[in-house]
């Protein structure tokens, strides 16, 4: 169910998109179910129809992140998934939705509750000229789709998210039109608590977490599942999320004396906080930091300015840190493999380093590129990636390449 693995997460999630699409579209599992979809598709042969859909996925932060850059880029997972199925003559699921257009549209949720909630509305009242979208892919982090589920219930929007995995969204009476394709942090939670005391027998460990829904979710399954295992938690340390800072947080963890340290919050956080906290004398030789799948990709250490440029520091900080995350993944299928070839063949969207790349979404909002600090002085800023680059999701090549980069530890 659970592996260890460093990272890899670009991709996981990438593919976690376009299944959702696809999840969405088809939809079909068991046998009445793909009957049921035969039916419906058989019906819409003769009736050419249009499908709006939402997307509400981070691109980059607001400015208390500091406006950071999503490293992972999960429109490109959408943006495949909606090429394939509009074209039915490439020979990818070609009789997916015969006579349907897909048509999209796209807000940025900033991994932020109120932008999320904002961007849930705009895309169920205002997009496609008033009509609004028929259903909403999204949104990239716990918070923000808990406010864009309220917004999606109150309107009668599915919604399916690929990465919000906070166990607060698995309660149907409070987000009934909210669904999601990874896994609850229930497991990866109660897999920690089992890798800390089955695994490595520590009876102790300290525990730091975000007060938003992905890292109060988790640290609440956590907590009761070290109880149940009667693992001691020395401290429980919160911390508002985009903290200006946490010497607070750091002081509390100095003072219960624990060297295991158990971290769960959103990534651009989390860097911050683990490089501050080196600064403090907490971590690197002698400690242990384990966390959520949110610090299992390279944002760990992008998304701090001192650890994207600070490799020595970066390589004493990070010794001794593991992360678990859910692996969703159907590693080795051939359908798989040609997915991901597929996704290495597409346009670059990064931009040719003086502008960026202006394709926009089908009601005119810019899909790679933006003005992230609402200023319209300063350059828009590009997001994207490079295909050619793609990290694809293999666990010993993924590893290996991490590796390089930081003494992580990297295989199960
Ligand atoms: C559909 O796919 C085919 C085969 O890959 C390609 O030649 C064609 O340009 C695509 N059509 C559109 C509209 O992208
Ligand atoms: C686990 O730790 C306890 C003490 O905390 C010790 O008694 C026990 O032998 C250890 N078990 C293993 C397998 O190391
Ligand atoms: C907008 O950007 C310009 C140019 O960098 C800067 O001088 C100005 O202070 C910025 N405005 C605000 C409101 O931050």
């Amino acid at each position: 169910m659970t592996s260890w693995r460093a990272l890899g997460a670009h991709s996981k999630k990438y593919a976690f998109i376009a299944a959702t699409v696809l999840l969405l579209t088809a939809g079909c599992n068991g046998e009445h179910l793909s009957k049921a979809v035969e039916r419906g598709q058989r019906r819409l042969q003769d009736q050419p129809r249009t499908i709006r859909l939402g997307l509400l996925l981070p691109m980059f932060g607001t400015e208390a992140s500091g406006f950071s850059r999503f490293s992972w880029s999960p429109r490109a997972g959408v943006y495949q998934a909606l090429r394939e199925i509009n074209n039915k003559t490439d020979g990818v699921e070609d009789h997916l939705l015969p006579n349907t257009q897909l048509l999209y549209a796209y807000r940025d949720s900033k991994c932020d509750s109120s932008v999320a909630l904002q961007g849930a509305l705009h895309l169920t009242q205002d997009v496609f000229g008033g009509a609004g979208v028929d259903v909403i892919i999204g949104a990239g982090c716990s918070d923000a789709s808990v406010t864009a589920a309220q917004v999606a219930a109150s309107v009668g929007v599915p919604m399916i998210s690929p990465t919000s995995t906070s166990p607060v969204l698995s309660r149907g009476r409070a987000y009934p039109y909210f669904i999601r394709t990874a896994p609850s942090d229930s497991f990866t939670a109660e897999a920690m608590v089992v890798a800390l005391t089955q695994l490595w027998n520590f009876s102790s460990v300290a525990l730091v977490h975000s007060s938003d829904a992905y890292g109060t979710g988790m640290a609440d399954v956590f907590l009761a599942a070290a109880s149940a295992r009667s693992l001691t938690v020395r401290t429980r340390q919160t911390f508002i999320k985009d903290a200006a800072h946490f010497s607070l947080q750091h002081r509390g963890l100095i003072e219960a004396e624990s060297r295991i340290i158990v971290i769960v919050c959103p990534t651009s956080d989390g860097s911050r906080f683990i490089r501050t906290a080196f600064e403090a004398g907490i971590g690197g030789e002698g400690y242990l930091w384990l966390s959520g799948d949110t610090m299992a990709e390279s944002g760990l250490w992008e998304s701090d300015a001192v650890l994207a440029t600070d490799l020595s520091l970066r390589e004493r900080l990070l010794r001794g840190f593991f992360t678990l995350s859910a692996n969703g993944q159907p590693d080795g299928t051939a359908k798989y493999d040609s997915y991901l070839a597929r996704r290495q063949q597409l346009p670059s969207t990064t931009g040719d380093g003086v502008t960026c790349n202006l394709e926009t979404d089908d009601d005119g909002t810019l899909l790679w590129a933006q003005d992230h600090d609402a200023n319209a002085s300063t350059p828009l800023a590009c997001d994207g990636y490079d295909a050619s680059t793609i990290n694809l999701y293999d666990p010993k090549h993924s590893a290996s390449t991490r590796c390089s980069q930081s003494p992580m530890l990297c295989t199960t």
